[in-house]
């Protein structure tokens, strides 16, 4: 192991400046660099680690062994179908006990930050979030100066935290999911708040009814640990249909699992659905991207890359003395602004 961890010191060396792509300051992902193998359990997580040669070959050949014999067609189909379902059974049985508060989120994606708490600064925002269309007819958080939306968003750990960050300033927060459960338990929360939130019970792979916000209107649309969620062949829909809420200059901020993170090396023989798409044993699906796949999906979509990463970390169970690797994949993406022709 001492091997393996020496190679994957010295990527570490060379990665930090590799990171980070597009014009805007780099996001933290946690500061804890592994320099000295021998320190490796010292701590019970590691930021910024490069696998070597060895680890990757290991991690394809696990993928492509859990993933030989694939769920026959037939009985696929019960998982997209009836993929509400089978998130409600979740919630019903987890309640918001599963999923931990996102203390992440405003260190990764400070743009969540509405300028009037300490966010991005108004000369910057103004530049960010500007162009609107004229929006006519009443809605939820109409009068809001920065509208956000959660897609997807669960039992509410992102959506509270926002809550209560947002309270009192000009921002206002929109969260669905297709669960009606996971709704219920947003709105059951004593942190959630009408004169800030409106959470609604929603599938996003239904790409033609209406949101209660206009087309064109947000400035941000979280998307986190939901794509992976949905078959990777409803993922551009999705993408193309949230794009058409973002403002000009609106921003998508994107956090899911990558290719080959711990979770998916982890799945026997007889739970995978199509390359890199497993089922879990409750009937949710989890699907692993590469950072291209994610460039792809919002390049595609007519967005401009500010930010995409892996973040790769070493967790340590110093019990067990025993590493695995963390692959998650963070991205940020800018609906552009259109010049307008001259006349
Ligand atoms: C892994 S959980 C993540 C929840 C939340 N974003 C968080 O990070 O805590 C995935 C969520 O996506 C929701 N979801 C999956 N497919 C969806 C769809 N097509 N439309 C809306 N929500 C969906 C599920 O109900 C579930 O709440």
């Amino acid at each position: 192991m001492r091997t393996i961890l020496k190679l994957t010191v010295r990527g570490v060396r060379c990665i930090l400046s590799r990171l980070y792509s597009g014009g805007r300051p780099p996001a933290p992902l946690g500061g804890r660099i592994l320099t000295n193998p021998d320190d490796v359990f010292q701590h019970n997580m590691w930021d910024h680690v490069q696998w070597n040669e060895e680890e990757r070959e290991m991690a394809q050949q696990k993928a492509e062994e859990n993933s030989k014999h694939k769920i026959p067609v037939e009985e696929q189909t019960k998982y997209d179908r009836d993929a509400n379902k089978y998130w409600d059974r979740f919630y019903e049985m987890h309640h918001g006990k599963f999923f931990r508060n996102r203390s992440w989120l405003f260190t990764e994606f400070p743009e969540l930050l509405p300028p009037d708490v300490g966010g991005i600064c108004s000369s910057e925002k103004s530049q960010e979030y500007c162009s609107s269309p004229p929006i006519c007819a009443s809605f939820p958080g109409q009068h809001a100066d920065l509208r956000i939306l959660e897609v997807g968003c669960g039992a509410g750990n992102s959506v509270h935290p926002i809550i209560n960050t947002i309270r009192g300033s000009k921002a206002f927060l929109y969260c669905c999911d297709f669960s009606s459960r996971a709704i219920e338990l947003v709105q059951e929360h004593p942190d959630y708040d009408h004169a800030v939130c409106h959470a609604f019970v929603r599938d996003i792979c239904d790409t033609t009814s209406p949101f209660p916000f206009p087309p064109g209107s947000l400035d941000i649309i979280l998307v986190v640990f939901v794509l992976s969620a949905i078959h990777p062949a409803r993922a551009q829909g999705v993408v193309n249909s949230l794009a058409g809420c973002l403002k000009q200059g609106g921003i998508v901020l994107f956090r899911d699992y990558g290719r080959y993170d711990l979770s998916q090396l982890r799945f026997k023989k007889g739970q995978c659905l199509s390359d890199n798409f497993y089922t879990r044993q409750d009937g949710t699906c989890v699907y692993f991207f590469t950072k291209d796949e994610v460039h792809n999906l919002f390049s595609n979509a007519g967005l401009e890359e500010l930010q995409n990463l892996e973040d790769r970390r070493l967790q340590v169970n110093r019990g067990k003395k025993v590493v695995m690797h963390r692959v998650w994949m963070q991205s940020k993406y800018r609906k552009p602004y259109r010049l307008s022709s001259s006349v």
